[in-house]
């Protein structure tokens, strides 16, 4: 077979072998510099269809074989090294498109920046989608500012879940400050949350009381949701107190009952919402906390024989909690699933101030007390709803401050 090479203004005809042979002697000689490697995007895509390899040799030995034979520039070559470039040519776009342009660069120094930027804004953004990160010195400003303002020093802060914040009525010798007086303090926009800081004596031992708490699904992102826990942590609080509401997943429970919680489920957190994440403060705690002992064992000692010698021991339950971001229920689905997991009761709540707590060791005690049976049957007309939820709340209320001010002469 012989091929046709126009060359200035000449044309030759040569059999393909000298063609091949030319090539051959060229590339060994080299005269014909190798081109640059091929563009390779950092991950190739896993390929799963069987078929299509039989077909197209794997992407990997497609690379390796252009790396053994790199593209030349058509421009520079004549005759059948040109239509053999554009051939190269034409398979190597092929290569990118299916590979993609690959990840973004994750060290790029943008996103660096992004970062850095996000670590140390002093921006009063609520929104999830850019989280508010706070300084030491602005959990600290906030600190003083109360220290300034009472001479309480409480060792014991407690957050009032939804419709439990009379709590704080109980108090004596109260100094109130609602959160909008107080410099950084965030405000609740829930029903059934005063949003006010108390500090007090109770049982003769002094405390700091949260009656409302922001949620995430109020739009706050989770450091504003955890901000007051440092703010605590600075007071000098030793001890943090969390109630909350929550739907009852396990069949063994009651509406009513009070759930001691003995370990949580950070859903959101699995979706990347931890109040830890970002650059870590070593003046609060280490990078990596341990949360296999979130709530203290001890505590919980002391709540189950607190239960006993008020006689509520009957309703005392001690289980897992599974926090959600909310704000909608649950679907019956989901329902089923959280029971699944492992999960005794459900909440919106909770457990991004656990993780904050913790951070900083601070011991914790936290109580569900179950509002609401949750739905896990299609054939049921119960539906979950907020007035049921502060209803239940209402009716419990005596009973659980009873049980925390005794709790609390204990601690
Ligand atoms: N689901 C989620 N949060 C809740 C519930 C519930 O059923 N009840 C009270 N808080």
């Amino acid at each position: 077979m012989c091929v046709v090479v126009f060359c200035k203004n000449t044309i030759s005809i040569y059999p393909v072998r000298t063609i091949c042979s030319i090539l051959w002697v060229r590339r060994i000689c080299g005269r014909t510099p190798p081109s640059p490697p091929p563009h390779r995007p950092a991950f190739a895509p896993l390929r799963t269809d069987v078929s299509a390899h039989r077909h197209h040799p794997p992407i990997r030995a497609q690379q390796q074989q252009q790396q053994q034979n790199p593209p030349e520039s058509a421009a520079r070559l004549p005759g059948t090294q040109q239509r053999d470039a554009a051939v190269q040519e034409r398979l190597n776009r092929r290569l990118v498109c299916r590979t993609g342009p690959g990840p973004p660069d994750l060290n790029s120094s943008t996103r660096r920046a992004g970062m850095d930027q996000a670590a140390t804004s002093s921006s009063s953004s609520s929104s999830s989608s850019s989280p508010r990160r706070y300084t030491h010195e602005e959990y600290k400003e906030t600190a003083d500012w109360l220290l300034a303002h009472t001479e309480q020093r409480p060792k014991v802060a407690i957050i009032c879940g939804s419709g439990l914040g009379s709590l704080a009525d109980l108090l004596e010798d109260k100094t109130v400050f609602p959160y909008k007086d107080i410099p950084r303090f965030p405000t609740s926009t829930v029903p059934g949350h005063a949003g006010q800081l108390v500090f007090g004596k109770l049982q003769g031992r002094e405390c700091v009381c949260m009656q409302g708490r922001f949620h995430f699904y109020e739009g706050y992102d989770i450091q504003t949701v955890t901000f007051p826990v440092r703010v605590f942590f600075l007071l000098g609080v030793e001890t943090l107190i969390v109630t909350n509401a929550a739907g009852g997943l396990n069949d063994a429970y009651n509406e009513g009952d009070i759930m001691l919680i003995k370990d949580h489920i950070n859903l959101p957190g699995f979706a990347g919402q931890n109040p830890l994440c970002g650059q870590n403060d070593e003046r609060f705690g280490v990078r990596f906390p341990c949360m296999s002992d979130a709530y203290d064992r001890e505590l919980r000692a002391l709540a189950r024989q607190t239960a006993e010698e008020q006689g509520c021991g009957g309703f005392l339950q001690e289980g897992v909690y599974c926090m959600v971001a909310g704000p909608s229920y649950e679907t019956i689905a989901e329902c089923r699933l959280l029971r699944t997991l492992g999960a005794d009761t459900v909440g919106m709540s909770t457990v991004p101030e656990v993780l904050v707590a913790r951070h900083c060791g601070l011991r914790v005690l936290g109580l569900s007390l179950i509002t609401n049976m949750t739905v896990t049957d299609y054939d049921s007309n119960q539906k979950a709803n907020h007035e049921e939820v502060l209803q239940t709340t209402r009716n419990r209320t005596q009973d659980l401050e009873r049980f925390v001010s005794n709790l609390i002469a204990k601690i």
